[in-house]
């Protein structure tokens, strides 16, 4: 078997040759001086993007969100996310290591919490005695609850309860790009309920590394100080921005393909009675499935032997993610292969 159906991660993509070449030619110089063209245009155009004052790129996701929750906080402050959040799950404990502060999780319903549940959670000022309540974190689309939009309506009401309380609002939009072209909501008018926003550029637009962090100018200055603390300043690092920028300007709209082959294989995993999936958390390019006749770590063997890989979704069940590498002709071999271990 010399080639995989890779639907582990929209993370496994390879850059295409133009985007290559893009790299190979793209102007640098050193980040850190803020002398690099190539990422002084990709921040320019990522602000805009965004609808925010201003943008820094940065290494990676977890770094994008850490920076922004050390800006907003101090330690012993707390922030209030959505328990199978990823900052919660996936961030190796960070918040605590690089920020001192705790994390606040509430269970939601498809990777949503509304205001009604949160507003009990909202620690009294007058508490010296509880840590301060300081963020609340959204992420759109939800990583583990299956790759689900959170409505823009919660989102407003979520934004008015924080204002009410004086919190900051922090979006971790790693899949921003997915909500945004499954609902025809600009990621700019996402962004705008938020104070910070993280967005990678290495999940399913394609790039090979990096991520944006946008907000007002005050919050990047602050943002480009924590960045270097926290060991993420780079040097001629336009090379990697240009994939970046390409992936931007070129891979956004077409996510909407990624979208429809993810339903197309939820449909044909429903109809298979070896299954149980919930069709109405596929609304971007996450599948979550549970195998109802082997384990977890049957279905990912027996699946990895006939070439298709898939991971581990929540406990219990497998993921399966499309993406730009992701052809018609290997959603095909998925579906004969799942009815082949399957069956
Ligand atoms: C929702 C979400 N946020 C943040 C990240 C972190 O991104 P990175 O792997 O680039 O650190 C991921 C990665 O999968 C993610 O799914």
């Amino acid at each position: 078997m010399n080639k995989f159906i890779d639907l582990r991660s929209d993370t496994v993509t390879k850059p295409s040759p133009e985007m290559r070449k893009t790299m190979a030619e793209a102007e640098v110089g050193d980040d850190v001086f803020k002398e690099d063209p190539t990422v002084n245009k990709l921040e320019k155009f990522a602000a805009e993007l965004l609808g925010k004052e201003a943008a820094l790129y940065v290494p990676s996701g977890v770094m994008g969100n850490q920076i922004c929750l050390n800006v907003h906080t101090q330690p012993t402050d707390e922030v209030i996310c959505e328990s199978d959040s990823h900052i919660f799950n996936y961030e190796s404990g960070s918040p605590a290591a690089l920020s001192g502060i705790q994390l606040l999780p509430i269970n939601g319903k498809q990777g949503v919490i509304t205001p009604e549940q949160v507003e009990p959670f909202i620690r009294p000022k007058s508490a010296y005695y509880m840590p301060r309540t300081k963020v609340i974190e959204v992420e759109n689309t939800h990583n583990r609850a299956g790759g689900t939009i959170h409505p823009i309506e919660n989102i407003i009401v979520l934004e008015k309860l924080a204002d009410k309380y004086g919190l900051k609002k922090h979006l971790d939009g790693a899949r921003i790009w997915n909500a945004s072209v499954a609902t025809n909501i600009s990621v700019a008018e996402y962004a705008s309920h938020f104070d910070s926003i993280s967005c990678c550029l290495s999940k399913g637009l394609g790039a090979p590394v990096g991520s944006i962090i946008a907000g007002d100018k005050d919050f990047i200055t602050e943002a480009y100080r924590v960045r270097k603390s926290f060991g993420g300043g780079m040097r001629q690092v336009g090379i990697i921005a240009a994939a970046g920028l390409y992936a931007l300007e070129n891979n956004r709209e077409r996510l909407i393909e990624d979208h429809e082959k993810a339903k197309m294989l939820a449909n044909v995993i429903d109809k298979n009675p070896n299954f149980k999936i919930d069709l109405s958390a596929v609304q971007t390019n996450i599948l979550i499935f549970e195998p109802l006749t082997l384990s977890v770590d049957e279905a990912l063997e027996k699946c990895k032997e006939k070439g298709l890989l898939l991971s581990v979704g929540r406990v219990g069940s497998l993921r399966a993610i499309t993406h730009l590498d992701v052809s018609d002709e290997d959603v095909k071999e998925t579906i004969r292969i799942l009815k082949e271990v399957f069956e």
